[in-house]
């Protein structure tokens, strides 16, 4: 893994928009994963800076997002088709016929799951993808106890991730008890990864992830396993690593180590 930490919320965001901005640029077509929730608004608006002021192209990027709750229609201001389409979509040139994101508002979730993992096979896989992380560790809705071998499916959302969700509901009851998620087998398969986390309420769940045992305890974990995973944090996220000082020696030297070091 490569740690990369960063000042504070804005450069956390400039850093993981220039780092999927030159992925984009080096690939066209690139299959994307995109994530929801605060952490990544400051890296879609980056990037939606971006489009308009060098004309980074999205016309020809696909688009997969990971997940979305069951029960909210797409159009509700609740679910993650929306908030993508008001923080990010409607913003650059994507293709509508490019972008998906899961649907939960369905009758049958299980039957969309198998039709969901299709479409990322039929694109060729993902590239990049995109992740937060909760305080419980989950990436995607891949909450404590996920299998590392989970493709897209419904998950019980973790009663900390309901808490930490209600700040956007007007009452608690309001949030989905569940939710389609890509799995953590699906997640793996992405040929990079790039995990963004800011915060203080997330330095002990970024330290135990990153420096921890790998454990389906803390599912974001099993990023240790994934041979190209980058980790974008800011100050505070990263105030509980014990190895702060050899991460930023890297980053600081990476032109010297990037062709003798794995990550
Ligand atoms: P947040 O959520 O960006 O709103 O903190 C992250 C997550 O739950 O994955």
């Amino acid at each position: 893994m490569e740690i990369i930490i960063t000042s504070d919320y804005e450069d956390m965001s400039r850093v993981s928009a220039e780092y999927i901005a030159r992925e984009i640029k080096n690939k066209h077509d690139l299959v994307l994963g995109l994530a929801t929730g605060d952490t990544p608004i400051g890296t879609y608006k980056h990037l939606i800076n971006l489009h308009n002021e060098e004309g980074l192209d999205f016309s020809k990027v696909k688009s997969f997002n990971l997940d979305e709750y069951v029960g909210l229609a797409p159009l509700h201001v609740n679910s993650y088709n929306y908030f993508m389409r008001e923080n990010f979509f409607k913003h650059v040139n994507i293709n509508q016929e490019n972008v998906f994101v899961p649907q939960g508002h369905i009758d049958d979730p299980e039957q969309f799951s198998f039709w969901y993992e299709s479409q990322i096979q039929k694109a060729g896989g993902i590239d990049l993808q995109v992740l937060g992380i909760g305080r419980d560790g989950h990436i995607g809705f891949n909450e404590p106890g996920s299998s590392f071998a989970s493709r897209t499916r419904v998950k019980a959302l973790y009663k900390q991730t309901i808490e930490d969700n209600a700040r956007f509901f007007n009452h608690i009851d309001e949030v989905p008890r569940f939710a389609v998620t890509m799995g953590i087998g699906t997640i793996l398969e992405s040929r990079k990864i790039l995990l963004i986390a800011n915060g203080r309420s997330k330095a002990d769940v970024v330290a135990q992830f990153i420096e921890g045992p790998v454990t389906s305890q803390v599912t974001a974990s099993a990023l240790q396993l994934h041979c190209y995973a980058t980790v974008i944090l800011d100050e505070d996220a990263a105030s509980k690593l014990t190895r702060k000082e050899y991460y930023n020696w890297v980053r600081d030297n990476k032109h010297m180590v990037q062709k003798r070091v794995g990550r």
